[in-house]
């Protein structure tokens, strides 16, 4: 988003890089042979189908999905390097279990999860969203989760606990990313807790019905379909009530450009671009962009009073 990095700057070497072409070479082997139901050491790694039931949302748009194929190979994830196809070329060393996250702070019952009974926590949703990406294109993505609230009301927020703070997995073995200075790591986000416990707010496990692979952000991350993508971080690892508004990655970086609240509003330019149009993966020419990506009914509420220029 900031700092544009050329590809020969990458310290991978070829060596390490599990291409592309090889990981789905095994993934239609494994549909082929049928075995996708069958517990693998990765399960991650082959987009195995973990849901055993999955229901659709009434938050759902009737938006026609972006091909799978462009969700998951045109990919922000700066753990994984700068360009677009970076993370899916680079996610070969990242192992997505055994995997915890931390749900503490200011709460009663702080705990920590497993991915695996976090799968069985809430019935899984098929939550199909407009996503927005401050860089100006946009996607539809039908997301398999559960709200965030219900993991939260787990850990019962105390009455001091105002803001959530989210950490993504930041693994120098597995993220060659991590190698170059472009963010503070770990990627940090957060929200204001009425926004984390907004019906909207997901915790997204899967997409197409398949669990998340790497570059989108496997095992969980977060999913705020009214804010510019950057807010959904990825791979989390901790999620913390806090009493203060949380310091969050692209903010550190530059603050006059990624401000906290981050919501999608085409009135707001970004200091280097106008955020009034957006390019949907998949079509030509541009869009225009809705306010609160769309979600205004929703959410507008939130912000009630709230100079929405100010708070950017
Ligand atoms: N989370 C982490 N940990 N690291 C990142 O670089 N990029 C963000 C967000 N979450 C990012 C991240 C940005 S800028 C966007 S637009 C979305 O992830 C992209 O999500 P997608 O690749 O699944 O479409």
């Amino acid at each position: 988003m900031l700092i544009r990095i050329q590809d020969d700057a990458h310290p991978i070497v070829p060596s390490e890089i599990t291409s592309e072409s090889l990981y789905r070479g095994r993934r239609d082997f494994i549909r082929a042979a049928g075995l996708g139901g069958i517990a693998f050491a990765a399960p991650a790694a082959f987009g195995a189908a973990p849901f055993s039931s999955i229901q659709k949302s009434p938050f759902s748009t009737d938006e026609k999905p972006t091909p799978q194929n462009s969700i998951i190979s045109y990919n922000n994830y700066y753990e994984f390097g700068t360009s677009k196809d970076d993370p899916a070329r680079n996610v070969g060393r990242f192992k997505t279990r055994p995997w915890t996250v931390r749900v503490e702070g200011l709460c009663a019952k702080p705990r920590t999860f497993a991915i695996d009974d976090l799968l069985k926590l809430a019935p899984i949703e098929e939550r199909i969203y407009r996503m927005r990406c401050v860089e100006g294109w946009s996607m539809v993505i039908p997301w398999n989760g559960f709200p965030l609230a219900s993991l939260l009301k787990q850990v019962e927020p105390l009455g001091s606990a105002k803001f959530v703070e989210f950490t993504s997995a930041a693994d120098r073995a597995s993220m060659p990313g991590l190698a170059l200075p472009v963010l503070d790591w770990p990627y940090t986000e957060g929200l204001r807790l009425d926004e984390a416990m907004h019906p909207l707010t997901l915790l997204a496990l899967g997409l197409y019905g398949e669990e998340l692979l790497a570059q989108n952000g496997a095992p969980l991350r977060l999913v705020v379909p009214w804010k510019y993508g950057f807010k959904g971080a990825k791979s989390l690892v901790r999620i913390r009530l806090t009493d203060k508004q949380p310091g969050t990655a692209w903010n550190k970086a530059a603050p006059n450009e990624y401000g906290f609240y981050s919501n999608v509003n085409p009135e707001v330019d970004h200091p280097r671009w106008s955020q009034a149009s957006e390019r949907r993966l998949g079509e030509f020419g541009k869009r225009k962009t809705l306010p609160f990506n769309g979600y205004a009914e929703q959410v507008a509420k939130l912000y009630a009073g709230m100079d929405l220029r100010k708070f950017y």
